[in-house]
């Protein structure tokens, strides 16, 4: 049977991008999925190449993950990330990171870890340790735009629907490799001024990522309590399960996402034959697309 070509789907948050703010979102996105196909066309598997994708991203100021990341109430980041592998439904996350600057890495060294699939805080810390991840300091993650937009919002009325139709970051990818495998991870520093210890969907499985070989991958982004509420990537998969075109699966989730007045987000899914789809309800979404077909960004 001819193998299925690589194939690959990256998002950086959806949002009201504004104009100024638009290529370094679209283009860090279509970067980072150069970066992945290039891997995946060397036989990396899908799950390695989300890995390297996500790091990217991390990486990468313009997105709220790794270094860039929002702020909480109490002045300093925590970063949230999951990576979901399709072929055996194995899963590993980290939330509450403070001290490493990219928490896909050790979310993947969860997924291996047969034991686990969730760590959060201090253990995930002292977990990251153990397998020599390299530590930085937490100011290290934090730059000079996102602490003066804390300044702003300990000293004003800070609204975080207002914010939410303004800004969220959140970075994942999906990824087809040529075996057929599927997979998924995210990575944020979840909302604005958020609550300490407050964790989004973007690193919990079904809610914000969820990957079977059998049906499709699906990461999501957006206002992550109404994700969660929803288990939004679970019932995309369902979707696909039972019998729903890609772009079908991804309506009707955003249709479930609009019940709630904050319902704000996209997703993006992958399917095992490499259909690709991007969609969202806010004003705009960074994403990238690579496969057989060639490139496909947003305008
Ligand atoms: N979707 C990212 C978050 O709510 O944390």
């Amino acid at each position: 049977m001819a193998k299925i070509g690589p194939a690959i789907v990256v998002h950086g948050g959806a949002w009201n991008i504004p104009p100024e703010q638009w290529p370094p979102h679209r283009d860090g996105c279509l970067r980072a999925a150069r970066v992945g196909y290039a891997e995946l066309k060397r036989d990396v598997s899908a799950l390695d190449a989300v890995v390297v994708v996500v790091c990217d991203l991390e990486d990468d100021p313009t997105f709220d993950a790794g270094v860039g990341s929002v702020l909480n109430r109490d002045g300093y980041p925590e970063l949230d990330s999951g990576i979901m592998d399709g072929a055996e439904l194995r899963f590993g996350g980290v939330v509450g990171i403070r001290r490493f600057a990219n928490p896909i890495r050790i979310a993947r060294a969860v997924l291996e870890d047969d034991r686990l699939c969730l760590l959060s805080g201090e253990g995930a810390e002292i977990f990251a340790r153990e397998r020599g991840f390299q530590e930085c300091d937490p100011e290290a993650l934090i730059l000079e735009p996102e602490r003066a937009a804390w300044e702003r919002h300990r000293s004003g009325n800070f609204d975080l629907k207002e914010k939410f139709e303004s800004s969220n970051d959140t970075a994942g990818a999906v990824a087809l490799d040529g075996e057929g495998n599927l997979a998924a991870g995210n990575s944020t520093g979840g909302t604005s001024f958020k609550h300490p210890g407050r964790v989004g969907d973007s690193a919990l499985p079904g809610c914000g990522i969820y990957a079977d070989n059998r049906y499709g991958a699906c990461c999501c982004t957006g206002w992550g309590e109404q994700i969660m509420r929803l288990v939004l990537a679970k019932g995309v998969v369902d979707d696909l399960e039972r019998g729903a075109t890609p772009e079908k699966a991804a309506r009707s989730a955003l249709a479930r996402l609009n019940r709630f007045e904050s319902g704000r987000g996209g997703l993006i899914i992958l399917t095992p034959t490499g259909s690709a789809v991007a969609l969202f309800n806010t004003p705009r979404m960074a994403w990238a697309s690579i496969g057989p077909g060639g490139e496909r960004v947003p305008e």
